[in-house]
């Protein structure tokens, strides 16, 4: 056996762990989500924005049997049948609960086969052979899949009615004092990736994207800070929204974040069937981008870019190369950031000062998801793969990108690259942001 032989067989059998270790923890939080509440509450729908549990249980389970037991393994369907039932593109939200959906224990044991098929082809799969396995990826995709379905259905729970079912300490009070803004000078930084092999469509290729100097928040938006455009009657003055945020904000009577009710001369949330008083000092959660479009204008700011929220989080200045992450290249450590699901909250500002970027911008990753101001399109050079329906189909103008994850997200579905997308108009889902503003002349040449 040559050397490079064996290092193949070597770096076969660490990504084979590794996917069976991801694909696990993955599960056990389906599991989670899906036990802490009977079979009633699984079937149904807590709001028309979301699929009952039920659904997004054995969709996941059958986005698991398309890609990696029919397409990878080649094998036999387990349930042909069922497909049109679990395809997200064929069956709106508001319908899903009224589908002959599969029972729980029927989903559970469908999970259970899949899973079981899957570890068998696993061992035997070959990774160099077609660029859906290089690297592991359509596992890697799936296991993201799986993930993202565990955070809508978190933000699920937190739309369910009934006492509280899920619990999870608090999270780490600030270390750092952490305020203000921060100045990224002019100039060209790499956006998107070619390399992170588990990277999406979307994420792709790495472009060079020319920047003039800006300024952007080294924190995302509190509670406090955004009480503060509440009382000074943000929500009942035109001025600060947008044409269509202002319609929307008249239409749905919004006057703070969902979630939020008066509390004496303060607020209180409710969070997970439980309420409590807001927080200062925590990034604001579940506002639309609309509301964040009229804070910032009310601040005196602007929302910032996509490529804007990147250069910030990933630019190195000493070296000239974007990081993974904000810190570096190395995966997420408790340290670093607030995901996993493993905090059922934002972290308070000042919380990560070992996951702030070297420009000294904090909480980047996890905590809440940013909105910012573009609209979702593909990279300069953008290719569709494995199919246009994971990102192509929701190219144009209806859509904004949120960046950098939030408490909900889960690591292999967070990176510096990672991109989401959602109408303007949503807010169930754990989303916040931060602003930036042009940088003036005497500031950008200092
Ligand atoms: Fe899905």
């Amino acid at each position: 056996m040559t050397a490079s032989t064996t290092t193949g067989h070597t770096d076969g059998e660490r990504l084979r762990g590794r996917i069976a270790a991801e694909l696990a923890r993955a599960r056990s939080r389906t599991a989670l989500l899906t036990e802490v509440v009977d079979d009633a509450d699984l079937m149904r729908q807590h709001s028309p924005l979301m699929s009952p549990l039920v659904w997004d249980l054995a969709h996941v389970g059958n986005q698991e049997e398309l890609w990696l037991v029919r397409d990878v393994g080649g094998r036999e369907p387990v349930r042909c049948d069922i497909d049109e039932l679990y395809d997200a593109f064929k069956q709106p939200r508001r319908d899903r609960p009224t589908l002959p959906l599969l029972p729980p224990a029927e989903a559970r044991a469908y999970l259970g086969t899949v899973r079981d098929k899957v570890h068998d082809l696993l061992d035997t799969v070959r990774f160099t052979e077609r660029a859906l396995v290089a690297e592991g990826f359509a596992f890697g995709m799936i296991v993201q899949h799986e993930q993202q379905h565990d955070e809508t259905m978190l933000a699920t729970h937190q739309l369910r009615a009934g006492s509280a079912v899920l619990h999870a300490p608090a999270p780490p009070e600030p270390s750092a004092t952490v305020g203000g803004e921060v100045l990224v000078p002019a100039g060209a930084f790499t956006m998107g990736t070619d390399t992170d092999p588990w990277a999406l469509d979307n994420e792709r290729p790495a472009h060079r994207v020319d920047l003039p100097a800006y300024v952007i928040d080294a924190a995302p938006v509190t509670n406090g800070q955004y009480e503060a455009f509440i009382a000074d009657g943000g929500y009942t003055d035109p001025r600060w929204w947008s044409p269509a945020g202002w319609a929307h904000r008249v239409q749905e009577r919004l006057d703070a974040p969902m979630h939020w009710q008066r509390d004496g001369d303060g607020w209180s949330y409710r969070r997970f069937g439980r309420w409590g008083r807001v927080r200062a000092d925590e990034p604001v959660v579940h506002v639309c981008f609309y509301e964040a479009q009229a804070y910032a204008a009310w601040a005196g700011k602007r929302l910032p870019t996509e490529a804007e929220w990147e250069k910030a989080a990933r630019w190195d200045p000493a070296t000239g190369r974007s990081r993974r992450y904000p810190w570096g290249d190395e995966d997420p450590t408790e340290a670093h950031a607030n995901l996993d699901q493993r905090h059922l909250r934002p972290a308070p500002v000042g919380a990560y000062p070992a996951g702030a970027s070297p420009l000294g911008v904090h909480q980047l990753i996890g905590d809440v998801w940013e909105w910012t101001s573009t609209t979702f399109r593909g990279h300069p050079g953008f290719t569709a793969f494995p199919y246009r329906e994971y990102s192509e189909v929701f190219f144009g103008d209806d859509y904004r990108v949120l960046r950098g994850g939030s408490f909900g997200t889960d690591r292999s579905a967070c990176r510096g690259t990672f991109r989401n997308w959602d109408y303007p108009i949503r807010r169930q889902i754990f989303s916040g942001f931060r602003c930036a503003r042009d940088a003036g002349p005497d500031e950008s040449h200092r």
